[in-house]
């Protein structure tokens, strides 16, 4: 496997490979989510080629920056055992020469759900990716629909800037219990890991939105929102405070919350 740090580097190793490109965009904490991924994008294309860049523009909050937990040396391995080809991994001087002094802006649906808790978030995802599709120029772009709102924000700059990639939406990996994978799950203590897989519960519960934020609150989560958009229930909600908070974020079908059964009469529009 290749590993490339420079800009430069990159673009000379770019201008010689043949064949279609399958890109997996990631902020680096590998976990079998990306797995899924990458070994996708292996096994679509002739190149998998996974980028680990911690992009700091996307934190809205300075501390779960410093405490995302990306390590170098694991994520190259990782990387590697699941069939990429090659790493793309820029320092952030390379990828912000401009200092960020250019930034996509998208409204009215950066603003919304998770953007309206996390000020300028969508506008560094946006503005990374579109950095990075420009560098990397995929056949296909591989996004996990875990961050189902940031997938429809990507699809909409794609289709907005004429970017040829495939946006490829892949299905969300969960644990045994139903937690969805997330790097950040690696945060969580015991009591946290206990309850984090109620709030993939919660949301199968074809209840309204309302009923299943009550849910939430009464089981210790932190509501940010629980919302139906796009045919799915989407809800982020954070457990514990202070240092050891994390949020986490989840999304389902309208269709597995009616397949679910249970109470009737409160199924989400
Ligand atoms: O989903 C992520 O891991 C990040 O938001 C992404 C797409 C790699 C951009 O930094």
């Amino acid at each position: 496997m290749k590993v490339l740090r420079g800009i430069d580097e990159w673009r000379r190793f770019r201008a010689t490979s043949t064949g279609s490109l399958g890109f997996v965009p990631t902020l680096g904490g590998l976990h079998e989510g990306h797995a899924a991924l990458i070994q996708r994008a292996a096994a679509e294309n002739d190149l998998a080629v996974v980028s680990l860049f911690l992009n700091p523009t996307q934190f809205d909050d300075p501390g779960d920056l410093a405490s995302y937990p990306a390590s170098l040396g694991d994520d190259l391995a990782y990387a590697e055992a699941q069939g990429a080809g090659a790493v793309l991994a820029p320092n952030r001087e390379a990828i912000y020469a401009d200092g960020f002094r250019f930034k996509v802006e998208e409204s009215p649906l950066s603003r919304e759900l998770c953007g309206a808790h996390r000020p300028g978030h969508f506008s560094g995802v946006l503005t990374v990716v579109l950095k990075l599709l420009n560098l990397v120029k995929p056949d296909r772009a591989y996004f996990g629909e875990k961050d189902y709102q940031q997938l429809e924000l990507i699809r909409g700059m794609a289709q907005a800037f004429f970017i040829e990639a495939e946006i490829v939406a892949c299905p969300t990996v969960r644990d045994a219990d139903g937690l969805a994978l997330s790097s950040r799950n690696a945060r969580l203590d015991a009591a946290g890991r206990a309850l984090a897989p109620r709030l993939r519960e919660a949301l199968s519960v074809p209840a309204s939105d309302g009923r299943v934020a009550d849910t939430l609150a009464g089981l210790g989560f932190e509501v940010d929102y629980v919302a139906t958009r796009f045919g799915r229930r989407l809800a982020a909600a954070s457990i514990g405070n202070g240092e050891a908070r994390v949020r986490l974020i989840d999304n389902i079908p309208l269709a597995q919350v009616r397949a679910s059964g249970g109470e009737s009469g409160e199924v989400p529009a």
